[in-house]
């Protein structure tokens, strides 16, 4: 497959096309095995958290929802938690001031599975921009985390986000995880779907959501994962008696959706930094009527980007793909949203879902409808880049087929597995880079200097243009 993609990047530069580039690099071949469960086992000591994530709790960055497990029922069922800042603290207060967070305990079935003891507690009132400690547990079996708050929404506060999708829990998983934990700049991560893969194995093995939980604790304890839901998530299983969708995902990822007047945890959106970030859910219904289609009608005129210059939206499947892995699964969405996204310029888009990696020119197909019959995207400067990051490595392997003679729409497409960083400097400028795992972290397998469609609508130029 790699002698079709570099034969087509021979074509591509050679001028069959003036579209975009697709990169000739070739990915070592490594397996996509899954690495064994007893590869994650539990913490020590009695009773000990484990999975330990934590994600926005409100709509503004100033709560967190810490989320954790527990083999018992046992207390504490809540979190401690205190300033980092122990010196101004003690000058403040007379001492380390600790408060509590209760949470609340939830478990499922699955089919021939019992979860443990998932338990949310929501910390509130944070400062924004400081340190934290947090504890869990007691004990011996006591464990401690720490996370910082964002800076105060407006719209120069520079802010860096990481992008990993398609995570699962493989050799290749670990490297993308490890690679971007490296770089050291993420602050938040926007984690685009399909988790822990459990849904591939027999009867959708619910211990693979223990051992994903595990894995990724060593990112997730300590800045906020962004959760968009997946296919991965949906585990309906009727063959097995499992007809409730996206179960094991809401009872063990909990998200800030009421705060944005959502009506379901499967799309909301946070305002973070200078950001406006909506996810969207591509498996649940969203043509007109339907609430998700209502609640982004009326979320997308409340952005307000003298407050949050950046709106970047994250769902799963994506609206622009040029590789036959899951070709054109995200143009229903594409019809029914693009109209809005062009309209409010939305900067941004990532998706997930297809394993590899895309970046497409910034383009719109809005023009097009059944009397016109023009369906060709054109390039439009107030419609959004789509970036498709669904490479984290999991069990399924990469995406290694595109489509051959590479659209106009597509800028740059590489089948290997990795990361991406966004890094905002202010109102109108945002560095973006892409990584491939074998790479040293400093390079970048693509990057671009993005420039915000409110403030600063100009075209950019890639290093792979
Ligand atoms: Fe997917």
């Amino acid at each position: 497959m790699w002698c079709l993609v570099t034969l087509l990047s021979f074509l591509l530069l050679n001028g069959v096309s003036e579209a975009g580039r697709t990169s000739s690099y070739v990915r070592e071949a490594l397996p996509s095995l899954e690495i064994p469960k007893e590869d994650f086992p539990p913490p020590s000591g009695y009773n000990a958290p484990e999975q330990v994530h934590i994600t926005q709790g409100d709509y503004i960055g100033r709560s967190m929802i810490v989320s954790w497990v527990t083999p018992l029922e046992d207390q504490p069922k809540f979190v401690t938690y205190w300033e980092a800042n122990e010196k101004k603290s003690v000058e403040t207060n007379g001492g380390i001031k600790r408060n509590r967070a209760h949470a609340i305990t939830t478990t499922y079935r699955y089919y021939n599975y019992s979860s443990a003891y998932i338990h949310h507690a929501t910390i509130k009132r944070l400062k924004y921009n400081t340190k934290y400690i947090y504890e869990l547990g007691n004990g011996n079996g006591t464990r401690k985390f720490w996370f910082t708050t964002p800076p105060e929404v407006g719209p120069d506060v520079p802010y860096t986000f990481g992008i990993i999708g398609d995570l699962g829990q493989t050799q290749a998983s670990n490297q993308t995880l490890e690679h971007y934990l490296a770089c050291g700049k993420g602050q938040t991560m926007l984690f685009l779907g399909d988790f822990s893969y459990a849904d591939v194995h027999p009867f959708h093995d619910n211990e693979k959501w223990d051992t994903f939980g595990r894995f990724i604790e060593k990112s997730s304890a300590y800045e906020p994962w962004i959760y968009v839901p997946g296919n991965h998530e949906l585990d309906l299983a009727p063959e097995i008696g499992e007809h409730t969708l996206f179960k094991p995902y809401k009872h063990r990822y909990h998200v800030p959706f009421r705060a944005s007047g959502s009506t379901s945890p499967l799309w909301y959106s946070i305002k973070r930094a200078s950001t406006h970030i909506i996810v969207l859910s591509s498996y649940s219904a969203f043509s007109i009527y339907t609430p998700q289609y209502r609640w982004l009608k009326d979320e997308l005129p409340k952005v307000n980007r003298t407050e949050t210059p950046w709106l970047i939206v994250l769902m799963h499947s994506p609206m622009y793909n040029s590789n036959n892995y899951h070709f054109m699964e995200g143009e229903t969405m594409r019809v029914v949203f693009e109209p809005w996204f062009v309209k409010y310029k939305v900067d941004l888009v990532f998706a997930g879902h297809v394993h590899s990696y895309e970046r497409s020119e910034r383009v719109s197909n809005i023009q097009y409808n059944i009397t016109e019959g023009i369906s060709s995207p054109v390039k439009d400067p107030s419609a959004p880049v789509y970036l498709t990051v669904g490479d984290g490595g999991n069990i399924e392997g990469i995406a290694d087929s595109f489509i051959e003679h590479q659209p106009s729409y597509s800028a740059f497409r590489e089948a290997s597995f990795g990361h991406a960083l966004l890094q905002i400097k202010n109102r109108t400028h945002a560095f973006y880079s892409w990584h491939r795992n074998q790479d040293n972290v400093p390079i970048a397998g693509d990057s671009i200097w993005f420039y915000n469609r409110y403030w600063f609508p100009k075209e950019e130029t890639s290093s792979n243009a």
